[in-house]
């Protein structure tokens, strides 16, 4: 049996760049329906960044559930250390703007409660496999329902915010595929129920690899340190993991507890080729993947969704097709900008596993060139605070 449903904007994905577009198109007043092919629970649950920046946070202010204020806590700096020292960059002294440590799930929670509770239309469990049509007037998502019946929606747009393994990307980029870049080595992350070791984030370079030193709430810290590709998160005891993330950080003594979760994040860099083909647009994680030393996932995805959802306006209330014939370069420039500055910060504090003498003198020459200059700090500042959104809205 095939169940067709008909409506304005087709999104696939209910992660964070699908669910703020719904919400946006909503407050225009176009319908859309969102499917996802995993359950509430899982979205809910899957440990992912936190780092909003503050125009993000202010978008997610507007869902009017957002706890990113309450539940989250407002940084105005990071430290970077290296060769036994901390150097703190002041965002708020630097450019006037901070950061907000909410997890990505919180913020799920979030939106998937406004749209919930506004009675619109998010479907869980619904997988789509393939987007038929782009080109036309009346493009369609064929997906398979959690009963396993086939669904067919009919949009005047569709939206793939379907992550990195988009099934929409097919529609739009077809066998195409995007500018991509691989790293030699990844990070091991854990949980931990311990006492926070520090008020801010610690970015460390040390002689042994990077270190990052997060939190979560006054009780479950978040840490990360640099690891092979392909190494296993089992493989290690709690004390071994205790001491690897030590070593990588001299200067402080770090809370240690009991470890509950633990993961191996692999790196990538990513654009699409295409982020446009008719009526199909991709955003988030189908349209880029970034490494997440500069915590720029989430915050890129928003800035994506504020671009469609102008051009959108624009194409389904007045008929004007130009936002959005400009959505791709739009788009794009903030992309590369925040693909550079991922693939700095990346490659400025970790240690490649064939790094010689002359790169790693090199590399700490950089950290400093960057904490003793006030336009290096600056720079830093104004990258991983989000640059203006002012432009993308409206
Ligand atoms: C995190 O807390 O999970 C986190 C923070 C900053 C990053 C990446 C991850 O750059």
């Amino acid at each position: 049996m095939t169940t067709t449903v008909r409506t304005r904007v087709a999104i696939i994905g209910a992660g964070p760049a699908g669910l703020l577009l719904a919400h946006l198109l909503a407050h225009a007043g176009i319908e859309s329906v969102v499917i996802d092919q995993r359950s509430r629970e899982e979205i809910q649950t899957t440990i992912r960044a936190g780092i909003l920046e503050q125009g993000t946070v202010e978008i997610l202010d507007t869902l009017g559930t957002s706890r990113a204020r309450t539940v989250g806590s407002r940084h105005e700096g990071i430290e970077l250390r290296f060769d036994g020292e901390g150097h703190r960059i002041d965002f708020e002294a630097l450019v006037g703007r901070a950061v907000w440590l909410y997890p990505q799930h919180e913020a799920l929670k979030d939106l998937i409660a406004a749209r919930v509770t506004a009675g619109q239309d998010l479907r869980f469990g619904v997988t789509a496999t393939r987007v038929e049509d782009a080109a036309s007037a009346l493009p369609r998502v064929i997906a398979t329902d959690a009963d396993g019946e086939q669904l067919v929606i009919e949009a005047e747009f569709v939206v793939g915010a379907d992550g990195s393994r988009s099934v929409a990307r097919a529609a739009v980029s077809g066998s195409r595929n995007g500018y991509f870049r691989e790293y030699p080595f990844a990070w091991f992350g854990i949980l931990c129920e311990a006492p926070p070791s520090a008020d801010e984030l610690i970015y460390s370079n040390s002689p042994d690899g990077f270190a990052l030193i997060s939190q979560r709430s006054p009780s479950v810290q978040r840490m990360y340190f640099q690891c092979e590709p392909d190494a296993d998160p089992d493989a290690l005891t709690e004390e071994e993991l205790w001491r690897e993330l030590q070593k990588r950080v001299p200067g402080t003594e770090l809370q240690e507890g009991p470890i509950f979760q633990r993961d191996v994040l692999r790196f990538r860099s990513f654009v699409a080729h295409e982020l446009l083909h008719g009526r199909v647009a991709l955003v988030g994680d189908a349209a880029h993947t970034v490494p997440p030393t500069g915590a720029k996932g989430m915050n890129l995805a928003v800035a994506d969704v504020l671009v469609l959802e102008r051009a959108l306006r624009a194409l389904l209330l007045e008929n004007d097709a130009r936002l959005l014939e400009a959505f791709p370069e739009t788009a794009l420039q903030r992309i590369w900008k925040a693909q550079h500055f991922s693939w700095w910060m990346t490659s400025m504090l970790h240690v490649a596993p064939d790094a010689s003498d002359f790169d790693r003198r090199r590399q700490l020459g950089e950290l400093r060139s960057v904490v003793e200059s006030e336009a290096g700090r600056t720079y830093l500042a104004e990258a991983y605070t989000g640059w203006p959104l002012r432009g993308l809205t409206g």
